[in-house]
């Protein structure tokens, strides 16, 4: 069978089989946000898992909903108490607008959760991902849940491509839409996301352990690598040679140095190319030898 473009190469029914399987056997079911449908405490969840790791957020979530336990709880909280309760999480912003979040739903909705569309994507901090994630984790929405585990985990399996970065976002969906189930979306992305945790990473996949290998086109292809990614335009200027050459300069200012002084006041990354910048600052009549490996401003 030759697959056509965004195609995996076994029955998206056949793949949500063996997806299944190796969930029931080896997904993370015991986080404790898998086990609520508060969209709270899911919410709580899913914006301090934007940006941290889960084994981070696991005590600050258990604190943060015994301290907290609701949009209500939340949104009387002073912000100061949020901003201080979020301390070591990281990307403070978060912070604030999960309780701005909790005060819109409290007096702009009575407490309840606003399913609509488009007023859910107006609750500060919520996003395409967690308004998908929202919608498909407490009410089981059959709808694409894009994590980058299980963007990872689509690109793959349906259009052969090492990292999702090399695919377009409409790219990505299609391949994860083409996947969904009709009942039970919540489990079946769950599992595509412990899989990109677990198995399909992006370093080193174990594609040995992965229950989806015989339908993956990557991997049908002979893994191909992704494309390097984008080079930086302009390097710091903390790391350009104009820069460790002025620093040369400033200090011959005061007066003439050995060369294992001027290697050591430079940044480290420097010092192996100190005969280089000696040299061309020389060439450009900037400094000279002074003998036994010093230099100095040129005389005159
Ligand atoms: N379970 C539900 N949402 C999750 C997330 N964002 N990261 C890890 N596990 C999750």
């Amino acid at each position: 069978m030759t697959a056509t473009s965004a195609t995996p190469e076994a029955e998206p029914a056949a793949i949500r089989s063996a997806l299944a399987g190796w969930y029931a056997a080896r997904g993370r079911h015991t986080l404790p946000w898998r086990r609520t449908r508060d969209p709270y405490a899911v919410l709580v969840s899913e914006i301090m898992l934007q940006q941290t790791q889960v084994e981070r957020v696991l005590p600050y979530y258990a604190a943060w909903l015994e301290r907290w336990p609701s949009f209500a709880a939340l949104a009387a909280a002073a912000p100061a108490d949020v901003i201080t309760a979020w301390r070591g999480l990281g990307y403070n912003r978060r912070a604030l607008a999960l309780h701005a979040a909790a005060g819109r739903v409290v007096e702009v909705h009575g407490g309840e959760f606003p399913w609509e569309p488009s007023a859910l994507r107006a609750l500060p901090g919520v996003g395409p991902y967690t308004a998908a994630a929202l919608r498909c984790f407490v009410r089981d929405e059959p709808v694409p849940v894009l994590d980058t585990n299980i963007a990872r985990v689509v690109a793959r399996l349906a259009a052969g491509i090492a990292l999702p970065r090399d695919l377009s976002p409409k790219q990505i969906e299609a391949a994860a839409a083409a996947l969904l189930p009709d009942a039970g979306a919540r489990d079946h992305n769950l599992a595509l996301m412990d899989l990109g945790a677990l198995v399909c990473t992006a370093r080193n996949p174990a594609c040995g352990a992965c229950p989806l290998a015989a339908g993956c086109r990557w991997r049908r292809d002979g893994q191909p690598p992704p494309r390097a990614a984008a080079k930086r335009l302009a390097p710091r200027f903390e790391q350009t040679a104009r820069y460790a050459r002025g620093r040369i300069i400033d200090r011959l200012r005061s007066g003439p140095a050995a060369e294992d002084e001027l290697r050591a006041m430079l940044p480290a990354g420097h010092r192996p190319r100190l005969a280089g910048y000696l040299a061309a600052l020389e060439r450009d009549g900037l400094a000279v030898p002074i003998g036994s490996g010093a230099w100095a401003l040129p005389p005159g």
